[in-house]
């Protein structure tokens, strides 16, 4: 990654923590680069990095080594995104937060095949907030999130350009994706609760400058499962101004803030007078409550998952990054404003349909209550299942009931809402404007309230899941269409479902038929899941032939990408 260093510092501070005994080297904080424009180009690629000195281990990128680029996009603006994936394996990419149609918004059914480009095009109908990108491949997204394919997309609006707040990208508005790391014999760990390593943009326990004034942070848990209770140095206190999908309506004065993987929260910090001076960023894990990965304990003492009391940052407050205060720019912000954008927040009585999600081990042994798998009312997910269908115009409430034994942040894709209660009561004072991940608490419920307003389509479905991203991956997932109930659905020119022939095959090209829809790719798996080949077709054709190789006998899944995902069951005959 190209990265334009705030600083370099030569200095080492002392440990302040206890629990983990952690030192700030001399690593600046980068500054992710920034795309903006009509055309951006992401290229997701493999690198390398050293999260420690002297130790390379392999890493996933776009456009560089690790994470990518800052896009910073105009609400209004249209937008084309150019995704291409030289990585050897299949992914996608998920615009986290945004609010666009289910083909654009880079789901488990929007695959990228090797070497090729995936180009969504939509018009950008957020507001101004913070969101993100990263792959999103059923049973991928870990790992590749993991290996560092992620990156922060800013919208700005006009109603937030009107505000003062600080704008200066890298100065006085920095981005912070906050992220933990296990890294193992030179190679970065899945499914283990062993993290040790908090990055922020790729670095360990990096130390950035700021100058000393009002300065904005827009932080990003990116992590795959561990929260962060933040706050400061000496219990400094800040404002939250804004949550996943918009500001809030005034800023709220808090010294701390609980940020679950997937969540975004923009923070000033009023730094007047502060030159020469530094302070830290810290997960105050120590007062997490239980339940969730990183407190003290989950699994109400009755089991716990494996290595988690021996993982020193579980419980313990930890340093996340450094900053030395250096002189105000000129055009400062000097002053915390008092009032930020109205909020229309969404009536519990508009709504018209509730639905209730019931979270559940999937097994009955005291170790799933916390580790998993998780269904959602019963179900893991099953790309081929719908799961719910919504429709377009609906104001509704959908409830999560929570019998685990830990705390799941729950992502619906489309949409932000308001979160209506947690355990019963009003959530937090800063949790009261737009989101799209709520932390659903162990053996407790959240209930939240979202609109469905554009972008129905009678076959391509978004998706609703835990973020924790093995959670995610194992199937604590499920499908929702978005359907017009007067008929005109966006794409009515899907018609019918995909054709093959010959069918039972034995030998020679398989063809295959999309009818009206066109194809760009063809994917087959066996029945475990494993794939056996995968096949780019030229874009546009809505008839093609593949030529198969050898098969052993049996049923095997055959998947198309193109305008619609396309699903058909092949059968491999004995010759
Ligand atoms: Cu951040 Cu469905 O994902
Ligand atoms: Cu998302
Ligand atoms: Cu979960």
């Amino acid at each position: 990654m190209s990265i334009r260093s705030v600083h370099s510092v030569l200095r080492v501070a002392a440990p302040i923590v206890v629990g983990v005994h952690y030192a700030f080297g001399q690593s600046p904080l980068p500054i992710p680069p920034v795309l903006s424009g009509a055309q951006i180009s992401l290229t997701l690629q493999e690198g390398a990095w050293e999260f420690h000195p002297g130790e390379t281990v392999s890493t996933y990128g776009y456009n560089g080594d690790l994470l990518g680029p800052t896009i910073v996009l105009e609400r209004g603006q249209e937008v084309t995104l150019n995704v291409t994936n030289t990585l050897p394996d299949l992914t996608t990419t998920h615009w986290h937060g945004l609010h666009v149609s289910p083909e654009n918004d880079g789901g488990p059914h929007s695959l990228i095949l090797p070497n090729t480009t995936w180009s969504p095009s939509f018009t950008v109908l957020d507001r101004a907030s913070t969101y993100w990108y990263h792959p999103h491949g059923h049973g991928l997204t870990d790992y590749q999130v993991s290996m560092g394919a992620a990156g922060m997309i800013i919208v700005h609006d006009e109603s937030e350009a009107a505000l003062p707040l600080p704008r200066m990208y890298g100065v006085d508005d920095v981005p912070l994706i906050i992220q933990a790391k296990s890294i193992m014999d030179g190679q970065i760990m899945l499914h283990t609760g062993l993290d040790s390593v908090i990055t922020v943009n790729g670095v360990a326990r990096p130390v950035g400058q700021l100058p000393a004034q009002v300065v904005r942070f827009r932080c990003l848990n990116g992590a795959s499962e561990r929260t962060f209770l933040l706050g400061f140095t000496g219990d400094r206190p800040f404002h939250v101004i804004g949550t996943d999908g918009g500001l809030l309506d005034e800023p709220v004065q808090r010294t701390r803030l609980r940020l679950m993987p997937g969540e975004r929260a923009e923070l000033l910090v009023d730094l007047s007078g502060m030159e020469g001076s530094d302070f830290q960023l810290i997960a105050f894990n120590s007062e997490l409550p239980n339940g969730i990965i990183g407190s003290p304990q989950v699994g109400n003492g009755m089991a716990t998952l494996d290595g988690y009391d021996d993982n020193a940052l579980n419980g313990a407050d930890h340093a996340i990054v450094r900053f030395d205060v250096t002189e105000p720019t000129a055009d400062a912000i000097l002053a915390i404003p008092s009032t930020l954008l109205p909020l229309a927040l969404l009536d519990a009585s508009a709504a018209t349909v509730v639905r209730t999600f019931n979270i559940a081990p999937q097994g009955t042994a005291p170790m799933e209550m916390i580790e998993g798998p998780f269904t959602m009312n019963d179900a893991l997910m099953d790309m081929d299942v719908i799961n719910e269908t919504v429709e377009l115009g609906a104001t509704e409430i959908w409830v999560f009931e929570n019998n685990s034994m830990v705390g799941h942040p729950i992502h619906i894709h489309d949409v932000q809402f308001n979160i209506l209660e947690r355990n019963g009561s009003t959530p937090e004072d800063w949790e009261r404007g737009w989101k799209d991940v709520v932390y659903v608490p162990a053996m407790g419920s959240a209930r939240v309230i979202m609109r469905f307003e554009d972008f129905a389509d009678p076959e391509m479905p978004y998706m609703y899941h835990c973020h924790l991203l093995m959670h995610e991956d194992e199937g604590m997932m499920g499908q929702f269409l978005v359907v017009d109930p007067n008929g005109v659905n966006e794409n009515t020119s899907a018609s019918g479902p995909l054709l093959l022939w010959p069918n039972p095959w034995v030998a020679g090209d398989l063809w295959l038929d999309a009818q009206d829809d066109e194809l760009a790719s063809a994917l087959i798996t066996d029945a475990t899941g494993r794939e056996v080949l995968q096949v780019r077709v030229p874009v546009g054709s809505k008839r093609w032939n593949i030529h198969l190789p050898e098969l052993a006998p049996g049923v095997y899944n055959l998947t198309t990408t193109g305008y619609h995902p396309r699903k058909a069951k092949l059968l491999i005959a004995a010759p």
